[in-house]
């Protein structure tokens, strides 16, 4: 097993985050103090340049980078690496004055003003081209520094523009798109309803608030849009760069499982995944185990947008945010334990938002390693040092990777159709909860599975799940048979293959693209549930699971039944069924149930994988990073009370002693077991 270090300069895990020192270029001694408590924290690499356009380049065309490149000097003197940023995130107020077409325009058509952040039009040619030119002297001046280890391209890429370049470059792209024959696209979006044909490209406009919103294809094909102009605005950056340090890798951050752009569609651009992680801990809707699974949940989606490399944590907060609707402290013990849980799903770094608090204006409140109070006596700091030493001890495991036989299919465009469809209940349909709670219950069962795309390869996996798969992307039928002719166990569930990728609704029979013939079932109706009403499936053990929000009711061709509806019109009519296709099996769940009602279908299928199921005590989550140095088993306890973990054998890299059997793990406590 391979390797995959990201950074051999650092050689272990990365502790660090977001310096802005252009907020104190006035306060030399707060500059001095930085690096001696960054020592001190254990910090090996900060993230710089975010939001310095101002500080590079004050006024057009006068440019200053002698203070970055000072700072970026004094902390690699210091052994302190440096992620550099392009400043493209937010926009000088003489930028937006000299070319207002930098500003994006609403949903309504009316351009913005000046201010904020993240919200510059991705077409704009001047704004391309202002960004180029602050680019390449970025790259110029600091790109082959040796401390210089990877590019952070703008800011958590986000938002649409509909500004007329925008529209017009969407023209181009549905031009291309549809070859160039708007008949294709009239097909493609069924026009002929409300009398919505277009006679030529000209006529499209993208769906304005107070314009064409009634025609799904040309929603989904506006989102596509969005995702491939915002990454060919990335990918203009990454060109610039590279055309001056080719080989200094890049990253953007990106938003766990942010509805606006396609991840996936992007994660083949950069060299490296990253992600800002801001859970609400000690909320007051759900327990800490639950934040701490959601969360995993979020890692596992990161880690799978690039299998077979860890991904970076490149924020998260130390102590709290000051976004959330409650501005939550961490209790103590949890930036450990949370920073663990980073590591543990894959991640190779702990970075955070942000290294010092600022004096003035929206974030001063934010959390940071250095408070105003400006020492290193603070309850946070002293965590933040306490991790940058466990990392230390743990180091070993860097390069490591979170290796699994199982997935989760979760399509961002599916995603999008399901949101934007005139169907089921505006309420329930709820697509990530339904994904969530099943990998949630898996993972309750042992089983840390990847979230992957319906069109990924799924050789490496022996059990596969599929919820709501409504969108078939084209060749995903072919895959999920292939799949489970080699011997997978795939369960899919009620609303599955109703439309291609067009949303044109498939002829002769849902799940449609053949693979009535891999569940050996149609699905004839979809009932919606009100929230209130309940149904069952009985199973002739007797045994029920409850039924919720949706039942489809089927006609089955070859398949087993193994369930039924319990009640209404459709009592005694088959809820859940398999069929043995090839050497694998495909089961289809008619119905939506929470996953803990489903665990014995889970577990037949983990069974028939040969993936053993493993129940930990509660509050206790366990992740195997393995590589050819090793295999490293992380146990976080999200209780605060003591908890012992039976079947451990290894060293503990945290405690340095050996556990023989039973593992103790304290009231938020963490070990990882070199097994
Ligand atoms: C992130 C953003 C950072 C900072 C942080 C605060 O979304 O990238 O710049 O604003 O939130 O939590």
């Amino acid at each position: 097993m391979e390797k995959t270090i990201l950074f051999p300069q650092i050689a272990g895990f990365v502790h660090g985050g977001d310096y802005n020192p252009d907020q104190w270029l006035d306060r030399p001694d707060i500059l001095e103090e930085d690096v001696s408590l960054m020592k001190k924290a254990g910090v090996n690499c900060v993230t710089l340049g975010v939001f310095s356009w101002a500080a590079l380049e004050p006024v057009e065309g006068e440019f200053h980078f002698e203070w970055l490149e000072e700072i970026v000097e004094n902390l690699y003197q210091n052994g302190i690496y440096t992620v550099l940023s392009t400043p493209s995130g937010a926009r000088p107020a003489w930028l937006d004055a000299a070319y207002p077409e930098a500003m994006r325009m609403s949903a309504r058509g009316v351009r913005d003003h000046h201010g904020g952040r993240h919200n510059h039009c991705m077409s704009s040619p001047k704004y391309r081209e202002m960004v180029e030119i602050i680019d390449r002297k970025l790259a110029q001046r600091l790109g082959s520094h040796p401390g210089v280890i990877l590019y952070h391209i703008s800011n958590e890429f986000g938002g649409e523009c509909y500004c007329p370049h925008c529209a017009k470059r969407f023209r181009e792209y549905l031009a291309e798109r549809y070859d160039h024959d708007i008949e294709k696209l009239n097909h493609a979006w069924w026009t002929s309803f409300w009398s919505h044909h277009y006679n030529s490209f000209d006529q499209v406009e993208p769906p304005f608030e107070n314009g064409e919103r009634s025609v799904m294809g040309l929603n989904l094909d506006w989102k596509r849009f969005t995702t491939w102009s915002t990454n060919d605005f990335m990918e203009h950056e990454i060109r610039v760069l590279h055309s001056v340090t080719p080989d200094v890798p890049v990253t953007a951050n990106f938003m766990r499982l942010f509805g606006g752009l396609d991840y996936r569609k992007m994660a083949p651009s950069i060299d490296m995944i990253s992600w800002d992680n801001y859970p609400t801990y000690h909320n007051d809707w759900g327990t800490l185990e639950d934040t701490m699974v959601e969360t995993a949940f979020q890692h596992a989606v990161m880690r799978s947008l690039k299998r077979g490399k860890p991904f970076m944590m490149m924020e998260s907060a130390p102590g709290l945010v000051n976004w959330h609707r409650v501005n939550k402290l961490k209790r103590p013990g949890i930036h450990r334990l949370s920073c663990l849980q980073a590591i543990a799903c894959g991640s190779d770094t702990v970075q955070y938002f942000q290294w010092r608090k600022g004096r003035g204006s929206y974030e001063q409140f934010h959390g940071a390693v250095v408070d105003h109070l400006g020492t290193d006596d603070t309850r946070i700091f002293r965590e933040v040092a306490e991790v940058g030493d466990l990392l230390q001890k743990i180091a070993p495991a860097a390069g490591t990777l979170v290796q699994t036989r199982a997935a989760l299919l979760f399509d961002w465009e599916n995603r999008w159709a399901i949101w934007d469809v005139k169907a089921l209940g505006e309420q329930t349909k709820r697509y990530e909860d339904t994904c969530r709670n099943i990998w949630e219950t898996f993972f309750g069962l042992g089983v840390d599975m990847d979230v992957v795309g319906s069109d990924e390869n799924l050789d490496q996996y022996d059990l596969v799940v599929a919820p709501m798969l409504y969108l078939l992307q084209p060749g995903v039928a072919g895959n999920l048979k292939k799949f489970v002719e080699r011997g997978g166990q795939l369960v899919a569930t009620y609303f599955t293959g109703y439309v291609d990728e067009n949303l044109l609704c498939y002829l002769g029979g849902f799940p449609g693209d053949g693979l009535t013939d891999l569940f050996g079932v149609i699905s004839e109706e979809i009932d919606s549930l009100y929230p209130t009403d309940r149904n069952a499936v009985v199973f002739p053990d007797g045994k029920q699971w409850e039924v919720k929000d949706f039942a489809e009711i089927l006609r089955v061709k070859d398949a087993k039944v193994l369930g039924v509806y319990g009640s209404d019109f459709y009592e005694g009519t088959p809820a859940v069924t398999c069929k043995e296709y090839g050497k694998g099996k495909a089961y289809y769940v008619a119905a939506r149930c929470e996953g803990k009602h489903m665990v014995p279908l889970f577990e037949q299928m983990m069974a028939d994988a040969q993936i053993p199921v493993r129940r930990l005590p509660q509050g206790v989550e366990c992740h195997v990073r393995s590589g050819e140095e090793g295999t490293y088993a992380f146990y976080l306890n999200a209780r605060e009370e003591e908890t012992k973990v039976p079947g451990v054998q290894g060293l503990d890299l945290v405690t340095g002693s050996r556990v023989e059997g039973e593992l103790t793990l304290p009231g938020y406590g963490v070990a990882v077991v070199s097994v």
